[in-house]
């Protein structure tokens, strides 16, 4: 055998094993999806989501205090508004006394050393469940969706969000939201991490279920990127970035890691974010109680992917479970 023949000798230990890696999983780069929902004492199991409940936020010391022991570092919240009126821009997003901004001062309160992003989308909160504001034939109108993307981002952070996340795919929000941030004085308070590409998939479904976000008439597609569209995706990453985007992100991640993969190279001086989504999740957990693999090796041979794709932060619903999975 030739010497160039020999590999195994450089993995034979946990411990060199360890080292292949460029980076290793770390309790830090997880950060956690939390739905929250507007009745205070809510804690309801979602059924397409093993182990995940909407929460009200007189539930969320109990919730979370066990987990911040643990070492969780930050949370990004989803509102699931139940018992209120949707309109056609999407009031309820940023009304006061709703759970996303109740949630933040809460948790601000409770776990001061707790980082909390909160998503911003206004489907959750419109009366057509679409990401934006539409024009009379059901279009998306550009310029007053932005705008309120914009003010919600704006009151979020004013609120003592320490992230915003819009996960709308508007054209321009971007833009939007760091002049609006700039103009009120929050640009150096609050991260501005852009879902930049944003794939139309089907891995969305048990997420729309929780929070009651599913459109009611057509679908995402004329917003968010075809699965195909590699330079589009290219693209929208070069955008956010030179649009003031803090952090890029893509989604969903397991299917798109070559997506990952280029936005490392075309934005290697941002942290890179990526979205283990609520089917991804559920197709973890699917394939795990059909026996074809055990539950935690698949958690991390999926999760280290996005970290050998070149992802620096995870959104997974795994996080609890690697807060107990990882030594630090
Ligand atoms: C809202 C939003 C969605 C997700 C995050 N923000 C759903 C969608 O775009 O339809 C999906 C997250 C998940 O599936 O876990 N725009
Ligand atoms: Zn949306």
């Amino acid at each position: 055998m030739d010497i160039s023949s020999i590999l195994q000798g450089g993995y034979q230990h946990p411990l060199s094993r360890s080292w292949q890696g460029r980076r290793q999983l770390t309790k830090s780069m997880f950060m956690y999806p939390i739905f929250i929902t507007d009745d205070p004492d809510a804690s309801v199991v979602i059924s397409s989501l093993p182990g995940q409940r909407r929460w009200g936020v007189n539930q969320l010391e109990s919730f979370l205090g066990p987990l911040v022991k643990k070492g969780l570092k930050s949370v990004i919240l989803f509102g699931v508004p139940l018992n209120c009126e949707k309109d056609g821009r999407g009031t309820p997003a940023d009304d006061p006394s709703g759970p996303v901004i109740q949630a933040i001062k809460k948790i601000r309160l409770l776990f001061p050393s707790l980082y909390i992003a909160c998503d911003v989308c206004l489907c959750e909160y419109t009366s057509h469940g679409h990401c934006g504001l539409l024009h009379t034939d059901g279009t998306i109108n550009t310029k007053p969706s932005v705008l309120r993307l914009a003010e919600v981002s704006v009151n979020y952070a004013k609120a003592g969000a320490h992230c915003v996340a819009p996960s709308d795919m508007m054209d321009g929000r971007i833009k939007a939201i760091k002049q609006a941030f700039i103009d009120a004085d929050l640009a150096s308070k609050c991260t501005l991490m852009s879902y930049s590409a944003k794939f139309a998939s089907a891995l969305y479904g048990p997420f729309r279920d929780a929070a009651g976000s599913a459109p009611s008439f057509g679908d995402r597609k004329c917003y968010q990127l075809p699965p195909t569209a590699k330079g589009l995706a290219r693209r929208a990453i070069q955008r956010d970035m030179v649009e003031g985007a803090d952090i890029i992100m893509v989604k969903p991640a397991l299917p798109y890691l070559d997506i990952i993969s280029d936005a490392a190279q075309l934005a290697p001086d941002h942290p890179l974010a990526c979205y283990q989504v609520s089917g991804e999740f559920a197709m973890v957990h699917a394939g795990a109680a059909a026996g074809v693999y055990d539950l935690k090796t698949m958690a991390f041979e999926t999760t280290e992917s996005m970290v050998r794709a070149g992802a620096t932060l995870i959104l997974s619903y795994f996080t609890p479970d690697f807060l107990d999975w990882l030594e630090m």
